[in-house]
């Protein structure tokens, strides 16, 4: 149970997270990345807006909040990484396997993910020199950077080494540390940039487009997107949340932990929205324009006339990519994290080898996504597929690979491995489980069954 060593609380010789705080500090900043600041205006665009909204904030409170819970009963059960975590309860079974996949995924959505946030790193430096003046031609900008293989991987090369860094200090003086400060930074950022965007002339046509939802626009599609998008915003389905919650103290709670974790990811996506929508209405801009294109080369294109003229584009680019680093540093520092738990628990590797192990394997990993915006041709637009890889890659580990996982994951727990064992693992510091009958139906019946459902629909997708 929980002793002290050496001033800093572990428990059964795994370290723990300073306080109930400093854990939902790390998960909100696991979830909160790319996939709310970009993701989440690019998909509710798409997807008709406020119509997409309501589907997404369902899908969140039914789906995403009970298999996050499932997840942080796993990892604090057991003190495990996700493969540990199945062979601690499942011996000898093909559920590891589970596990197993979660780790795989980890790897290749980190290699991805810090591509992209490779380039905020370089548009940075491009806002607050000022390369975003009025009449700037964003896309040759844009290509310039993710376009330019030497630029592309240079940047992608120096997230992940930031994220390394930050993983190499371990639980406590590492992701802890960091996230305390980068979190408090990115909610200030983003309710400034809110408030510019939502002062915008024309902002009120963005904040109907957002609100006033059309009923007519939902369909299975809609609900199938946004099911995919709250899994990976919530970084549900591969162990993230097993992982962290290795890290939570028996003396926390969490089922309030869940719920302010969920909240906290759902509110900064709304905020996103509340940035992008107002400023492409401000410059007559349709919502549906999504990916690289709407932040990189749309968002950007504005930047020249955003008043206070000269510098209001410049602070308020400047800090919407800060913004976007920021959220994407905390975000792969967690994929990152559990690859690392995996051989440290696993292999007894010691934490700072396997960082830059599997760092560097994520980093080699990600050179043809690195390569597929514009350098190589063949990359950035498959045979066969018609995507380009990285947008492949994403599809086939940040969303299918998240919803099996979460399935298994909803399934292990609710019939295999049991709601009452999970149960006893929630009452553990003060012997209450609020709505503990709901989230056992939910993860039962509702999450398996909702799941299934998205998978066929994105199968038929697939062959349709
Ligand atoms: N949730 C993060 C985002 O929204 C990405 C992420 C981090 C993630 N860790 C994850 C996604 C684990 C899925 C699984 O950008």
């Amino acid at each position: 149970m929980a002793t002290d060593v050496g001033g800093s609380r572990t428990q059964a010789g795994r370290a723990t997270w300073g306080s109930k705080i400093a854990f939902i500090l790390a998960a909100a900043g696991s979830a909160v990345g790319l996939g709310n600041i970009w993701g989440f205006p690019t998909v509710a665009g798409q997807n008709g807006g406020a119509a997409f909204l309501l589907v997404y904030l369902g899908g969140v409170a039914f789906i995403g909040a009970p298999v996050m819970l499932a997840e942080l009963i796993l990892g604090r059960r057991t003190l495990r990484n996700p493969v540990g975590a199945f062979k601690a309860l499942a011996p000898r079974s093909a559920w590891v396997m589970v596990g197993g996949l979660g780790v795989l995924t980890g790897v290749v959505i980190l290699s991805f993910y810090t591509v992209i946030a490779g380039w905020t790193l370089a548009y940075i430096l491009k806002t607050i020199t000022g390369t975003f003046g009025a009449g700037a031609d964003t896309a040759a900008i844009f290509a310039d950077v993710a376009g330019n293989p030497v630029a592309a991987i240079g940047w992608h090369l120096a997230f992940m080494i930031i994220t390394i860094a930050v993983v190499f200090g371990g639980v406590r003086d590492g992701i802890e540390r960091w996230t305390k400060v980068l979190m408090p930074l990115l909610a200030v950022l983003l309710v400034l940039l809110a408030i510019r965007a939502v002062t915008l002339p024309g902002a009120g046509a963005g904040l109907e487009f957002y609100f006033k939802p059309d009923f007519s626009k939902v369909t299975g599609g809609v609900v199938l997107a946004a099911i995919g998008q709250a899994f990976f915003s919530l970084s549900l389905g591969m162990g993230a949340m097993i992982t962290y919650g290795s890290y939570v103290s028996k003396k926390d709670d969490l089922v309030s932990s869940a719920a302010w974790v969920t909240a906290f990811d759902t509110s900064i996506a709304i905020l996103a929205g509340l940035i992008i929508f107002p400023t492409l209405f401000y410059a007559g801009l349709e919502p549906g324009v999504g990916g690289a294109g709407m932040v990189f080369v749309v968002l950007t294109s504005l930047f020249g006339s955003i008043p206070p003229e000269p510098y209001g584009g410049v602070i308020f680019g400047t800090g919407f990519f800060l913004l976007l680093a920021i959220a994407a540093l905390t975000s792969s520092v967690s994929l990152l994290e559990v690859t690392v738990a995996w051989l440290t628990d696993e292999r007894k590797v010691p934490r700072h080898r396997a960082a830059i192990m599997l760092g560097g394997l994520a980093f080699l990993i990600a050179v043809p996504s690195a390569l597929a915006n514009g350098a190589v041709g063949w990359l950035s637009s498959l045979p066969v597929v018609g995507l380009d890889f990285l947008t492949f890659l994403f599809t086939i580990f940040g969303q299918y690979a998240l919803v099996i996982g979460a399935l298994f994951i909803s399934l292990f727990v609710g019939w295999v491995w049991g709601i009452s064992a999970a149960g006893e693992e929630v009452r553990v510091n003060d012997g209450k489980f609020p709505l503990g009958r709901t989230w056992a139906f939910l993860i039962r019946f509702v999450c398996p069954v909702a799941i299934v459902l998205i998978l066929g629909q994105l199968i038929y997708s697939l062959i349709g």
